[in-house]
């Protein structure tokens, strides 16, 4: 890649601001300064800018914890998005949403650079499990764990057949972890909503392999080497591209 390119990919400015800074003497590829911005580099080669290291991975896999009131989207020129979340540069490298929770979903949402990945995690086929913790406005029985387990009639479609474990149950309230392997709008909503229940707070714990763990409400971090291998597996694909941790 063309070392103006890699560093408007990295989010360092527009194609014209880093080409003005290679001519000026601001960037090294390898120890030595560069000023030709036309320069073939790969990504594992070192490059400061300004003396600072630059992280020149193009792959980047990474999970957030969603806090409420936050769009799942690229960009919205009203709202606050998932992406004002994370560094500026992964909108510049590419790394998106995989799906969507809605704005007051609050959990576990993966980013990646790689499509491939992305596609099939949300291929219908693939039948990717997602876990959900959900608050409802009202009790939960055997009828409707009975109801989820046996594919719930949505109207428009049939839903695959979907485990509810209640783990909190009183007459106006019950707490329960609902795990579906397809991923339509609003479908743990409307799950409930066809059992005669409102979600009052939607939550999700796991996508996939991956959990949310402890990571705090509104903050992010790139997968582990080991999760990322398990994410590629799981959806048949023997290895990630590269390690999410090699520079
Ligand atoms: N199901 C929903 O209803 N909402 C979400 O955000 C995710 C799954």
């Amino acid at each position: 890649m063309r070392l103006d390119r890699l560093l408007a990919t990295l989010g360092q400015g527009s194609r014209t601001q880093v080409q003005r800074l290679i001519r000026t003497g601001c960037v090294t590829v390898d120890d030595s300064i560069v000023r030709d911005p036309s320069m073939d580099v790969s990504e594992n080669t070192p490059v400061t800018l300004n003396g600072h290291p630059l992280d020149t991975r193009l792959s980047r896999h990474l999970i957030l914890h969603k806090p409420a009131g936050i769009l799942t989207a690229a960009r919205d020129p009203k709202q606050s998005t998932v992406m004002d979340l994370l560094p500026v540069e992964m909108r510049t490298l590419g790394c998106m949403p995989v799906g969507r929770l809605d704005k007051d979903t609050t959990g576990l949402l993966f980013f990646t650079t790689d499509g491939t990945l992305s596609h099939r995690l949300l291929s219908p086929e693939r039948h990717v499990e997602k876990e959900y913790i959900a608050e409802v406005d009202g009790p939960l029985s055997d009828n409707d764990i009975e109801a989820f387990s046996s594919g719930l009639n949505l109207g428009d479609f049939t839903a695959l057949p979907a485990k509810l474990e209640v783990l909190e149950s009183e007459n106006n309230y019950a707490k329960a972890c609902v795990t579906i392997r397809e991923g339509k709008f609003h479908q743990v909503k409307r799950m409930f909503e066809a059992v005669g229940r409102e979600v009052t707070k939607l939550h999700r714990e796991r996508f996939g392999p991956l959990t949310l763990g402890d990571l705090p409400l509104g903050e992010w971090r790139e997968l582990t080497e080991e999760e990322l291998r398990g994410l590629y597996l799981s959806v048949g694909m023997a290895e990630a591209p590269q390690s999410p941790l090699t520079r």
